[in-house]
């Protein structure tokens, strides 16, 4: 791919590049790797999830993008509408960078409703004369109509004793004591990773900076976090971030940079929150997965609703970059919490999103493979594992290459997702292969299988596999073997890949 230059980067979206835009994105669809049920970038890079909500009945989410093309830049914020979660609508540009404090780009926040209003909340990336970059911390009102209102002052500057790496703001209403709580992901000058949590009596103004979040447990979480979360799901808080710089664990932290999670208690007054067993674990056990946030909602009480960048910062994905464009969001997930644990369903309402019924194989003990040459759609899978037997898939085999391998080992409990056999495993330095002792062995393994993507849940959410594949034409083999009942369903096209920008 071409260099890019810092001046091409920091683009402020125009107008008058509507009819660019337009011939980028034809370009676009025609691409193989273009989603059928993922929110996918209109045009250029899409990273961050930003302002999930609900809000007057329908859906919201907004992400991180830079228009011009497959690299980093001037982030604007694009929204994209849903009233289900499954058929998801392009609504065009909602912020743009336009103003002193955002000068390079407006940065990741959350959304939060109160009376009839959605805020978002988010960092103004700005930079000054000599390049150095000074966080804010912004609001903007969407009123029911969606017209967008920025508060022309920011309603945080930059703390002292934290370096320039100050955002991702989320805010969090707290019942018992009345005050409205931010939390930031920081760097501090020791170059150590942490919370900063900011309280006042109202969203527009009065903010103060109240402590650190202790962690207790935990001096520090790598050398930054970003994108910060806090929950309540039922009786539990549940602490959701972005660490960078964590080292690899066993099967565990793999990846370039990791989306964890902790599950406890949460006491404002004394800004602690308490894990109940202070094990830190990954959100997603598989590749690409990165930045996640849930939803403010009040749909569900049960659980939260989360939607996660299927990518990762520094991670590349030639395949579509050479065609111009990059970036997906992965399918919202439902989070309830088990014990320490979050189990990640996927929503309730997903059976809609199966089309036909393409495969359906209950006998047991079987011993022929389903094998598939032709397998040229996006599918939803239901493996049900009932004698914890063995188990081997291979999505997109090739004629002379194995394709994306699934594997269950019962003598080890092993389960093992291996990319290497692909045509185009991206980022291969982090591995291809990615591994999960499951200690109760596999019962049930669901399976969503885009036209450039995979997400693996295993036994009901206990754990979550994502990662990117970019097929070519000859990798269209499906090959499963096992005794096991097999269910495969055609998957209904959902996500709009119209082009709508202003
Ligand atoms: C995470 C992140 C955020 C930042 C945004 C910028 O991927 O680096 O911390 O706000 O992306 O696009």
């Amino acid at each position: 791919m071409r260099e890019w230059t810092t001046e091409e980067r920091y683009h402020l979206l125009d107008k008058k590049d509507e009819e660019q835009l337009k011939e980028m994105h034809r370009g676009i669809q025609l691409s193989k790797w273009r989603e059928d049920f993922h929110i996918q970038t209109v045009t250029g890079l899409m990273n961050d999830p930003n302002g999930f909500s609900y809000f007057n009945n329908k859906w919201h989410l907004f992400y991180q993008w830079f228009p011009y093309g497959p690299v980093h830049g001037m982030k604007h914020w694009y929204h994209v509408e849903s009233e289900d979660l499954m058929h998801w609508k392009n609504l065009g540009i909602a912020l743009y960078p336009d103003t002193f404090c955002e000068n390079k780009g407006c940065f990741s926040g959350c959304g939060f409703v109160k009376d009839d209003i959605l805020y978002l909340v988010y960092t103004g990336n700005h930079k000054d004369e000599n390049n150095i970059r000074h966080p804010y911390q912004l609001v903007a009102k969407m009123d029911k109509d969606g017209n967008i209102t920025k508060i022309p002052d920011p309603i945080i500057k930059e703390q002292p004793g934290y370096t320039e790496h100050q955002r991702d703001p989320k805010l969090i209403f707290n019942k018992e004591d009345g005050y409205y709580y931010i939390l930031l992901g920081a760097q501090r000058d020791n170059k150590t990773g942490c919370f900063l949590l900011y309280k006042s009596k109202e969203i527009e103004s009065g903010w103060e900076f109240y402590s650190e979040l202790k962690v207790e447990g935990f001096e520090d979480f790598g050398y930054m976090v970003e994108c910060p979360d806090l929950e309540k799901i039922g009786e539990d808080w549940v602490l959701l971030f972005s660490p960078q710089g964590l080292e690899p664990k066993g099967d565990e932290f793999q990846n370039k940079f990791n989306n964890t999670y902790l599950v406890g208690s949460m006491d404002f007054e004394h800004a602690t929150f308490t894990p109940k067993d202070g094990v830190l674990r990954e959100l997603d056990r598989g590749f690409d997965f990165y930045a996640a946030q849930c939803a403010y909602q009040n749909k569900y009480e049960d659980c939260a609703v989360l939607v996660g960048w299927f990518g990762c910062s520094d991670y590349s994905y030639p395949p579509t970059e050479e065609e111009g464009y990059v970036g997906l969001q992965t399918l919202p997930r439902e989070l309830f919490v088990e014990g320490a644990k979050l189990r990640q369903r996927s929503p309730r309402n997903f059976r809609k999103l199966r089309g036909d019924t393409f495969i359906k194989s209950l006998t047991r003990p079987r011993d022929e493979d389903i094998v598939q040459t032709n397998m040229t759609r996006s599918a939803i899978y239901h493996i049900r594992n009932l004698d914890d037997s063995h188990l081997k898939i291979q999505l997109w085999k090739g004629t002379s290459t194995s394709g994306l391998v699934l594997e269950y080992h019962p003598e080890t409990k092993m389960f093992v997702m291996d990319k290497g056999g692909l045509k185009h495993p991206t980022n291969t330095e982090f591995g291809t292969v990615r591994k999960i002792y499951l200690e109760n062995g596999l019962s049930m393994l669901d399976i969503y299988q885009d036209r450039s993507s995979v997400e693996c849940f295993i036994n009901e959410g206990e754990y979550v596999m994502s990662v990117r594949v970019f097929p070519e034409e000859d990798e269209k083999g499906l090959i499963i073997q096992g005794k096991v009942e097999v269910n495969v369903f055609d998957a209904v096209n959902t996500v709009y890949d119209d082009f709508k920008i202003f």
